[in-house]
């Protein structure tokens, strides 16, 4: 492979302007204070923040700590400044105070519940950033990182404005990019300020739900056993149990087992992590399948205001691109359902299904198993207290539907569905990204699936009425997406597996490429279903549209949050 070297044109001008630009913010920025008439701004009680912090942000006679006081966000947020302090402001912090920094800070200064929903795709690294409802402020602030990043802040005006200063200070291109025009003078405000404006109307530090939630607020007690339930972009459902236990001692942090199916291939597996959950609410894990597993799984989770429920993704992967979308529910005494495979059986067949869920072992009469009109319970067998064996026998005019699903008490609405015929398949996502590595650069990789639909009753496609069939087995191929003359992508920029999972080429110039060009591109990747006829002709096809980039040379991610 030939040497060549990365051109890491911002980085290098920003190590080359920070140390400068670093001694030009004048250390009235970190000891700015509040206005006199503010009361506003939450007091620091915590002796460790006051120490680590207190050198350079001013305490004030209320308790406030200058800057600090005046913003709530995430985790994931405090860590990310605290980060900026050690690496552009020369503050040095033992890693175990700035973890109890970041405790103290993310459950006092943090977000409600309602506040964190809508940006909890940016702690759970979905790789699509949202659309905000305002397009020009996205235009203006999305331009480095992800709008995902500010709707997780709340600041007082004065501080959405000094973090417009840290920007210009510290990345000046953010003028010239993004913060204000170019062309000839107007009376128009910059959009810097306009963005200023509206962020300290939007996002305000005091809010009706983070009073709300300050009042009621505390350490959630969630230790005892949850059924799992999830999605893995694929590979598809999987269904088990985590048991949480509290680290003694702690309030906020646990331990857990976790043991799960993936339903499609029964392939088990079983993982041991650790826990802390923030401000009440927020769960931040990580958890291993064996000694061995060094990376495993990242978990981000809201835990639901009753304890009851909590919803996230647990991800891997160097841009955390591999994941599973989770929801686990308390478990009581009682058997509860977590999912049926598969999903969708078709009319007129004899069919065994899995039911998972937990505490199901007594639920072997036949009777206490009801599918819905049209399906008849042949048989019932309790495999495991996680899972029960049902033969089925649909009837040949069964109405195709969604069927809500018991087993004695338990239900799951809408958990099975019958048809009588697959109508088309659809590729997810429908836009993917991969990014080549493996040289200097991690590979980002891109999972698709491919799902089955019916029509629904009024017979067309991709209306509100169709029926999602589940995820079907494929197989797949990649074709040429022609955007050049001579298009060559297809050979360079990497495979695909029987699986759906593309796996991009390596970084850095090709010499066997014409031009010494990367390998980048872009390919369609195509699903091709195999019809029950037998027929080629009729065969279900379906396909997307893959990217394959270059790595991300610069990242500002913010590190994980759940070490204990
Ligand atoms: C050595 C001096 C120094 C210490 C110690 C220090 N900071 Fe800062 N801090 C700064 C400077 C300078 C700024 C303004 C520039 C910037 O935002 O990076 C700042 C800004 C901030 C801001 C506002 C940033 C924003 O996003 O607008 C926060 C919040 C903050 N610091 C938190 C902390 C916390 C928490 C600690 C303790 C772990 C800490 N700082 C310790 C120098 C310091
Ligand atoms: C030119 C690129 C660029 C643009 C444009 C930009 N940002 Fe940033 N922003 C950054 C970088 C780089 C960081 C990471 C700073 C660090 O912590 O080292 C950052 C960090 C942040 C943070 C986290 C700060 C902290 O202390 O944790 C917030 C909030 C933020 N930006 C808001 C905005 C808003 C609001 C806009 C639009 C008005 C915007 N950004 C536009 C580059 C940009």
């Amino acid at each position: 492979m030939p040497q060549f070297r990365v051109t890491r044109f911002t980085p290098s001008l920003i190590s080359l302007f920070a140390p400068l630009l670093a001694a030009a913010i004048p250390s009235f920025v970190a000891a700015q204070p509040p206005a006199a008439d503010d009361a506003t701004g939450i007091p620091i009680a915590s002796d460790t923040v006051r120490q680590a912090c207190g050198s350079c942000h001013r305490l004030d006679e209320a308790g406030r700590l200058s800057r600090i006081s005046f913003r709530r966000t995430t985790p994931e947020g405090w860590q990310q400044t605290i980060r900026r302090m050690v690496t552009l402001n020369d503050v040095t912090i033992e890693p175990e105070t700035a973890r109890e920094v970041v405790r103290y800070l993310a459950n006092n200064l943090g977000l409600a519940p309602e506040e964190a929903r809508p940006a909890a795709y940016e702690a759970e690294r979905r790789a699509d950033d949202h659309p905000y409802d305002d397009a020009e402020i996205q235009q203006i602030c999305t331009q480095c990182h992800s709008m995902g990043r500010i709707i997780s802040q709340r600041r007082t005006e004065d501080e959405w404005t000094l973090l417009m200063a840290m920007h210009r200070g510290y990345y000046p291109f953010a003028d010239f990019q993004a913060f204000r025009r170019s062309g000839p003078p107007s009376d128009e405000p910059q959009p810097v300020d306009q963005a200023i404006a509206h962020l300290s109307d939007r996002f305000p530090l005091n809010t009706p739900e983070w009073t709300a939630w300050s009042a009621t607020k505390r350490p959630a007690r969630i230790a005892g056993v949850w059924l799992l339930r999830g999605q893995a972009q694929g590979i598809g459902p999987v269904y088990g149990q985590m048991t949480i236990a509290a680290v003694p001692g702690t309030d906020d942090a646990f331990t857990t087992e976790t043991s799960y199916v993936y339903a499609r291939d029964g392939r088990r597996v079983t993982r041991e992590g650790r826990a802390i959950v923030y401000t009440g609410f927020q769960w931040r894990g990580r958890s291993v399948e064996g000694p061995t597993d060094t990376d495993g799984l990242r978990e981000v989770m809201l835990v639901e205001r009753d304890w009851q429920t909590m919803r996230g993704r647990w991800f891997t992967g160097a841009y955390d691109e591999v994941g599973i979308d989770v929801t686990l529910e308390r478990v009581v005494a009682a058997p509860a359902i977590a999912g049926v495979q598969p999903p969708s059986i078709p009319a007129g067949q004899t069919v065994t299904l899995q039911i998972h869920g937990a505490n199901l072992a007594t639920t072997t009469d036949a009777r206490s198993v009801d599918l819905g009109p049209g399906i008849e319970v042949v048989r019932v067998a309790a495999t495991a207290p996680d899972r029960v064996g049902v033969e089925v026998r649909i009837d040949a005019d069964a109405a195709v539907g969604a069927r809500d699903i018991f087993l004695g008490q338990a239900a799951l609405p809408g958990a099975l569905t019958v048809y009588d015929e697959v109508h088309r398949i659809a590729v997810t996502p429908e836009a993917g990204m991969a990014r080549v590595g493996g040289i200097r650069f991690p590979k980002q990789y891109q999972q698709f699936e491919a799902r089955a639909f019916h029509d629904g009753p009024d017979g067309e496609s991709d209306t509100g009425d169709d029926l999602d069939l589940g995820i079907v087995d494929v197989s797949w191929s990649l074709e040429e997406y022609a955007a050049t003359f001579g298009d060559d992508d297809l050979q360079y920029v990497g495979a695909l597996d029987a699986q759906g999972r593309f796996a991009p080429a390596v970084d850095g110039p090709n010499v066997e490429r014409s031009g010494n060009r990367n390998n980048v591109g872009d390919v369609w990747v195509v699903a091709t279903y195999s019809a029950a006829s037998g027929r080629s002709e009729d065969d279900l096809r379906a396909r997307a549209h893959l990217l394959v980039t270059v790595p991300l040379y610069l990242r500002w991610d913010p590190t994980a949050v759940e070490q204990p």
